[in-house]
């Protein structure tokens, strides 16, 4: 695998991008449906009934974000980073045949598969798009919702996923992502460790930095809300951390915080509506939106 040497600074992108993406790349590219555990954790007997098993068995997220997201009949839901599709076909049954959902992610077998999952279980009203999240390939305005889990970490330019974001929601969209946030910094073989950056838990950001991120984006109401301590034994059911990696973590990181490594934490922002003047908004940024809410 690919070595890394990233700098985590606060409030700023990630140095070395290009590993990065190389080490996310190729862990996904080759990570394939195991057991139910992760699902079961997020998910209830209800929401998995009815999904295919390797849908199930490849959930790879760290929440549930489509519980926080408010879906109404009708509305256009975007997922960044759709992986097997869990998420996508679950936003489905909430925004019914009148409403649709697009899944995006960057690697052609997550597509495979998420687009087959689709259309076992005949969710008409979902499709799947490659493409890369830092440039969403889709119209300025034109999604109701944006629901992501466990990906915005995996970016090493997490503000520009932000601003993508923004760009694709209307005026009044809503966002509703579940990531992982750091409330200490990481020892650094763990830091630049790819199978942990993979794992959604080296790119992860502060509190702090994640709502900044947003503000910086443009959306307003920035709300984070802690969900669960995520510690070693969360680590261990997925597949992306071996075992190499799970012994590093529990030599490095001290002890008294092997359980809570880092928080889940499900963030909810809004684009503001064109008629808003909020403080602390660029004229441009007015402007911009003044124009597109037309
Ligand atoms: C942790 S998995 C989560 C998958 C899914 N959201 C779930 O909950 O099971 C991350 C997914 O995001 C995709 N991904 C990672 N970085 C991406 C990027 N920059 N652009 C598009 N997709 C990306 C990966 O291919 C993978 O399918």
């Amino acid at each position: 695998m690919t070595s890394l040497h990233a700098g985590h600074l606060e409030g700023s992108d990630f140095l070395q991008q290009d590993a990065i993406r190389a080490a996310v790349r190729e862990t996904y590219a080759t990570v394939r449906p195991t057991d139910r555990r992760v699902a079961e954790r997020f998910y209830d007997r209800a929401e998995l009934a009815g999904l295919p098993e390797d849908t199930v068995r490849i959930a790879l997220g760290v929440g549930n974000p489509i519980r926080y997201a408010d879906l109404r009949p009708g509305e256009r839901v975007v997922d960044l980073g759709s992986g097997g599709g869990i998420d996508c076909l679950l936003a489905a049954r909430h925004v019914g045949p009148t409403g649709d959902v697009i899944g995006i992610d960057f690697l052609p077998e997550m597509i495979d598969r998420a687009t087959a999952a689709a259309a076992a279980v005949d969710a008409a009203n979902v499709r799947f798009i490659q493409g890369e999240i830092e440039a969403l390939p889709l119209p300025d305005d034109s999604a109701d919702v944006i629901v992501s889990n466990g990906v915005p970490n995996l970016s090493p330019r997490k503000v520009r996923v932000f601003a993508e974001a923004f760009r694709v929601l209307r005026p009044g969209g809503r966002l509703a992502i579940v990531d992982l946030v750091l409330d200490h910094d990481l020892p650094p073989e763990i830091a630049t460790h790819p199978a942990a950056w993979a794992g959604c838990l080296s790119g992860a950001l502060s509190e702090i930095a994640l709502y900044k991120g947003l503000r910086r984006a443009g959306f307003r109401d920035v709300a984070i809300e802690r969900v669960d301590d995520f510690g070693i034994d969360e680590c261990a059911l997925y597949p992306l951390f071996s075992d190499d990696l799970l012994a590093l973590l529990r030599s490095r990181v001290p002890a008294e915080r092997h359980g809570s490594i880092a928080a889940s934490v499900v963030v909810r922002a809004r684009k503001p509506t064109g008629d808003e003047i909020l403080p602390g908004r660029s004229m441009a940024t007015n402007a911009r939106i003044r124009r597109s809410s037309r």
